[in-house]
């Protein structure tokens, strides 16, 4: 590996801030983004920010400058957005804003950084999804849809890019303690886990840090799910 520098989209709060304090301490240097980078509440001397709306053309344009000068050869493409409501219910609005910030917001990043990896000969793409994309989920039709889009993004462009030393894999989360599931998460949840308990940012992190590693060296395409056994094919 060339060198250790990592991009992590929604870097400020939940898992996304879980991944980059797992990072910084194993030594590698971080660009973490999120909408307003006035948000982030820590700071680190090989940790540096940036703004960035994925569901926003001109945002993403603009972070192309930042990107350019980092040179980063592993991209963790972890922001998300849910919007949940019953099928009927849904608005196409909802639908829209979930597949754009999910879906295509992981295109537009992954695109900006996978020329720098080929120039390289070396990258890491690990694109966090969700068990919700392979079990579905009622009142997440939107969600669900994006994630399983995420996952088989995930799979061509581990075909396409293999050859080329970079893998690109998906981790599927369960029921993870942040924002997105505060109000969510109850008993009834938790009782259907084999392993009794939610998920921490740490659970995620630590996978992060293995498929970023080059002991993931012959792993690709692959979803590997971290969920304490609630998904099991
Ligand atoms: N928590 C779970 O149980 C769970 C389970 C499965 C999968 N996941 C996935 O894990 C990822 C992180 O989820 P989380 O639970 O940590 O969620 P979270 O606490 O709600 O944090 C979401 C992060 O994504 C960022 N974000 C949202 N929309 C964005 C946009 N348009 N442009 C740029 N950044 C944006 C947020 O930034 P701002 O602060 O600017 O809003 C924030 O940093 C998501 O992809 C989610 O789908 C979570």
């Amino acid at each position: 590996m060339a060198n250790k520098k990592v991009i992590v989209t929604g870097g400020n709060r939940g898992i996304g801030k879980g991944i980059v304090l797992s990072l910084l301490e194993c030594g590698y240097e971080v660009l973490a983004t999120c909408r307003d980078a006035s948000n982030f509440d820590f700071s680190h001397e090989n940790l540096s920010v940036a703004n960035l709306d994925i569901s926003d053309d001109a945002s993403v344009e603009a972070f192309r400058i930042s990107v350019e000068e980092f040179e980063p050869n592993i991209l963790i493409n972890n922001a998300g957005i849910t919007k949940d409501n019953l099928f009927l219910r849904m608005s196409e609005d909802d639908w829209n804003e979930v597949i754009n910030t999910n879906l295509n917001g992981v295109f537009k990043i992954t695109k900006l950084v996978v020329k720098g990896m080929l120039k390289r000969r070396w990258g890491r793409i690990i694109n966090i999804s969700s068990i919700s994309g392979s079990m579905g989920n009622p009142g997440q039709t939107n969600y669900s849809a994006s994630k399983a889009g995420v996952d088989a993004f995930t799979r061509s462009l581990a075909k396409e890019l293999g050859s080329r030393n970079i893998t690109v894999n998906s981790i599927a989360p369960g029921f993870i303690e942040t924002d997105m599931t505060e109000g969510v998460l109850d008993q009834e949840i938790i009782d259907k886990i084999p392993l009794k308990r939610a998920g921490k940012v740490e659970d995620v992190a630590s996978l992060v840090n293995f498929l970023s590693s080059e002991e993931s060296n012959y792993i690709t395409g692959q979803t590997l799910v971290v969920d304490g056994g609630l998904f099991m094919k």
